[in-house]
């Protein structure tokens, strides 16, 4: 999911265009590209995500992409493919996910798409539950349950996600409460094909509820175990919430991370460390006779005109290569006080923000994402990260920390930030740090223990060999987040980098492997990459020239940096274990001490 951007605010401010603006929108909003295009109808294709770059920047291609409609044209698919053995991926309608999840081996490979296979099946309002095919998005969820009067309780923000691939990337919004907010933990039915022998046809569906031991395999699969046909969740009666943004200064932010996530049922916190601040979102359920039809439509995840998008991405580039700190941290005050100004997109009626506390639906503010809204197709407004117009490019780097640890972490960023005081305002331009919280979970490759995940979202050049502003700073950071404090990546996220040993982290990694090995013997929906993540096979880091500025590997020499550029491998310096890339000036320039 993406979580982004909105430097378009300050420009958004500037010109005043709203009106202007949604007008056009109306008639000329582009809708994202299919991130799968095929040069001969649907053969010979390659993949991308939705920002248009994997952490490598390899092209990922497919020989061939089926769309089935229905469970029987899936298990049709599958089957043929497991006949002649053929390597498979899911794909997805929008393509979120940064990693190369979704890339097949080889050019010889078979995408399956789960874009027809998106059709509500069933909605029980008496038992609350709500049976639809994995290709429905997160947005359709939330409508056809707000129909029937029910409600899934925690969610991602961003709509745009596919329930299938949700789950296979363990998902979720921020909450301590009940069941957590992993949408996984939902999850009550799953059906998933995969590959058979001769005797079944060379596939099958198998069925699996909680009570089936392979379901905590299922429920968060990275999507190697075959294809999710169809998923059931557990909801609950419609509710309101009452949400009251309130800014207060980071200083006692490491003491009261924790306890903020025991108060508020739906709390998070935004957190803007060069400018000493954060946000804590206060967020409750409230009694549905409260007034208040309020509507969240974040300001980033707007449809936004593309000229204004090349701006401020030409602005960002410029800030970049003249190491223009100072202006960095002047764009990212406007940017963070005009996102406070205009509620970050919640109104209190679905017109217009006229104060805290917005009070309204739950499925009204759950999630957004208007910019996927598309009568047309033109160039003319976009997602901010639409890659087919010259918009935001970043890296983002998402780490869970257990809650024991999340004091310490945010200290030792805290102390890093003393020394560096500029270094994360390029991060605030992408609306700071965004801190959620989520529960320990039974699944295999779900989170360990109740944790904050860290979401980071930060410039990244469109030259692999050309560093960062406090390059050396973001690196420790993550560094420091996964390897000094154990955080977990989410895996729809991060750079190669955060999955470095990371499987090791997982106690019940074993039991995952059983299953896949039970359900797809083969590996035919097993690629390089989930084999690399999954440990069954070295290199997930990538060792080359530069390799260290683009996450690709930790630099263990200065080449893995840009030493012509100035930039050479050092120790961290607050956590000591880091390597990372440092701009040497005449303060610290110490031999590398390793
Ligand atoms: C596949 O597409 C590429 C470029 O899009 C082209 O060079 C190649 O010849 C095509 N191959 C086939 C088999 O159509
Ligand atoms: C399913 O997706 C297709 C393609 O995006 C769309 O045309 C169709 O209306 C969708 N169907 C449902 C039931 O949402
Ligand atoms: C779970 O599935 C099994 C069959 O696999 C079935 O016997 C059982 O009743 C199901 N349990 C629930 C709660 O649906
Ligand atoms: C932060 O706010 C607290 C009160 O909430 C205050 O005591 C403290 O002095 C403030 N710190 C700074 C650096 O402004
Ligand atoms: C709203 O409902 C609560 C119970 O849920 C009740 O105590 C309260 O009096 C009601 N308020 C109004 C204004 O009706």
């Amino acid at each position: 999911m993406p979580r982004l951007g909105t430097e378009t605010a300050l420009l958004r401010h500037v010109f005043r265009s709203q009106c202007v603006f949604l007008i056009l929108c109306m008639v000329w909003c582009s809708p994202p590209d299919d991130p799968i295009k095929c040069s001969a109808q649907t053969s010979n294709c390659t993949i991308t995500n939705s920002y248009g770059a994997f952490p490598d920047r390899s092209v990922c291609q497919a020989a061939e992409t089926v769309y089935p409609t229905s469970e029987k044209e899936l298990v049709a698919v599958v089957a043929k493919a497991t006949m002649s053995k053929r390597k498979m991926k899911v794909a997805t309608r929008y393509s979120h996910s940064i990693p190369k999840l979704v890339c097949p081996d080889g050019e010889e490979g078979l995408l399956i798409t789960t874009k027809y296979l998106n059709h509500t099946l069933e909605v029980d309002a008496a038992k609350m539950t709500m049976k639809v095919e994995s290709g429905v998005t997160l947005r359709e969820l939330i409508n056809q349950a707000a129909k029937a009067g029910l409600a899934l309780p925690y969610a991602p923000y961003w709509w745009g996600l596919t329930v299938g691939g949700l789950l296979g990337t363990g998902a979720h919004g921020s909450s301590l409460w009940g069941k957590g907010s992993s949408v996984h933990d939902h999850v009550i039915g799953l059906r998933i094909v995969t590959p058979a022998g001769p005797e079944d046809g060379y596939a099958k569906v198998r069925v699996l509820n909680n009570s089936h031991p392979d379901m905590d395999a299922a429920k968060v699969s990275l999507g190697v175990l075959g294809v999710i046909s169809q998923i059931t969740f557990q909801l609950q009666p419609i509710f309101k919430r009452s949400i009251t943004n309130l800014v207060k200064n980071d200083s006692d932010l490491a003491d009261e991370a924790v306890r903020f996530g025991n108060q508020h049922e739906f709390a998070d916190m935004t957190w803007y460390p060069s400018q000493g601040k954060v946000i804590y979102r206060i967020d409750d359920r409230v009694s549905t006779n409260l007034s208040g039809n309020g509507l969240n439509d974040f300001i980033g995840f707007r449809s936004t005109l593309s000229l204004s998008l090349a701006l401020v991405r030409s602005s960002e580039e410029i800030q970049e290569s003249t190491k223009n700190a100072d202006g960095k941290c002047i764009s990212s005050k406007i940017t963070t006080s005009t996102l406070m100004g205009g509620g970050f997109g919640l109104t209190n009626d679905g017109v217009s923000f006229k104060g805290y506390p917005v009070i309204g639906y739950h499925n009204r503010l759950q999630a957004s994402g208007s910019c996927l809204d598309s009568p047309r197709d033109s160039h003319i407004t976009a997602c901010p990260w639409d890659p087919k117009v010259k918009s935001q490019f970043f890296h983002q780097t998402t780490v869970s920390i257990g809650l024991s640890n999340v004091k310490n972490f945010i200290q030792d960023v805290q102390e890093l930030i003393a020394l560096e005081p500029k270094a994360m305002c390029g991060l605030e331009l992408y609306d700071g740090i965004l801190m959620r919280y989520v529960k320990a979970s039974s699944a295999y490759l779900g989170k360990q223990e109740d944790a904050i995940d860290f979401d980071m979202t930060y410039y990244r050049s469109k030259n692999p060999l050309t560093p960062r502003l406090f390059e050396d700073i973001y690196e420790e950071v993550e560094q420091m987040a996964l390897f000094k404090y154990g955080g977990l990546p989410h895996w729809g996220k991060n750079r190669n980098v955060a999955f470095d040993g990371a499987i090791k982290k997982y106690h019940n990694s074993r039991e995952f492997l059983r299953v896949k090995e039970a359900y797809d013997p083969l590996g035919l929906f097993s690629s390089q990459w989930t084999d690399q993540v999954l440990g069954l096979q070295t290199g997930v880091t990538i060792i080359k020239e530069g390799c260290a500025l683009e996450g690709l590997c930790i630099c263990s020499q200065d080449i893995h940096c840009a030493p012509d550029k100035g930039y050479f491998c050092r120790p961290g310096r607050v956590y000591k274990d880091a390597r990372v890339c440092t701009r040497l000036t005449s303060h610290n320039n110490m031999p590398l001490q390793l």
